[in-house]
């Protein structure tokens, strides 16, 4: 993988002291945020429920190797891109993508230590991914739009629903918060590479299918994973419960279904779900001049 220094790039026509990364220009900046959980004392860390940290847990746990498949996906076009704006804006995604892996590395590191196989979940995805990423560079473009189609409707879920974001434990939040923004500012980016170098809507329609059948399956292996190895896959009541909170007929997840429909639509675009008012108000909120977060910048430098 890229070290996060060579993948935060920077405007090289400006002097040393006032550089900011190339994304900054198009809403797309790469925050340094440090992420220390050595000392935390946080159990079930979603809402003091098994299944749904398990759930949770399984996420994070595919990020690294995921974000790193879409960096690399994106990468592979990136020369064919001509429009600078977009060029920052992949600047902008590559580089909050590297530091979104370093941030859930620390959260992974932490579920592992609690002797769940947090590592050997993440070395099956990358063999799963290594496979898929040798089948066709198109193929693992489209693969990106629909995983971004996925994380930009989520991150905007946890940024707008209160309680979603009032279960995460205190010190495990800002991790989810700042990631959860970051997802919303550059969800446009994979899909304006895809469409700029030419990806059809027949070939975006179906990877999205076996997307999400394939996302399906391994978030249903990896918390299963975790359950069993917590002793909690029995415990039918509170899985079945918590399965219904997310999958249910008012499911958190199950609320999303007509946002995620809409990647079906030929003329659809990421920005026609309108998400400005709400990123602006999240990075105040966390990155502004009495941002939650500043105290976690590196640098304590703000970037929104
Ligand atoms: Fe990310
Ligand atoms: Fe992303």
């Amino acid at each position: 993988m890229n070290s996060v220094n060579t993948a935060v790039e920077t405007t090289s026509s400006q002097s040393a002291a006032s550089r900011q990364p190339l994304g900054a220009r198009v809403g797309i900046p790469p925050r340094r945020v440090a992420m220390n959980l050595e000392d935390s004392k946080a159990g079930y860390w979603y809402g003091n429920d098994p299944f749904l940290t398990y759930y949770w847990s399984a996420f994070s746990i595919l990020l690294p190797e995921g974000e790193q498949f879409f960096v690399n996906a994106v990468r592979h076009y990136r020369d064919q891109i001509t429009d600078d704006d977009l060029k920052a804006g992949i600047a902008g995604f590559i580089g909050q993508e590297a530091l979104h892996t370093q941030g859930h590395q620390v959260l992974n590191g932490f579920i592992n230590a609690k002797n769940l196989p947090a590592a050997e979940i993440e070395g099956q995805l990358k063999l799963l991914l290594d496979t898929a990423a040798r089948i066709h560079p198109r193929l693992s473009l489209a693969a990106t739009i629909c995983l971004e189609h996925f994380t930009a409707l989520m991150g905007e879920q946890l940024l707008v629903e209160d309680d979603h974001n009032a279960a995460i434990a205190e010190d495990i939040k800002p991790l989810w918060m700042w990631h959860a923004l970051e997802e919303t500012e550059h969800k446009a980016v994979a899909w304006d590479v895809y469409e700029q170098t030419g990806g059809s809507y027949a070939v975006r329609a179906g990877t999205m299918v076996i997307t999400t059948a394939v996302l399906g399956a391994v978030m249903a292996y990896a918390t299963a994973r975790l359950l069993h190895a917590d002793g909690k896959l029995l415990d039918v009541r509170n899985n079945w419960r918590g399965f219904k909170s997310l999958f249910g007929r008012q499911g958190r997840m199950t609320r999303l279904a007509p946002k995620f429909l809409d990647f079906f639509r030929p003329g659809f675009h990421p920005n026609d779900h309108d998400t400005k008012a709400l990123v602006t108000e999240w990075r105040e909120k966390l990155f502004g001049a009495y941002g939650e977060m500043n105290h976690l910048l590196k640098g304590g430098k703000s970037l929104h």
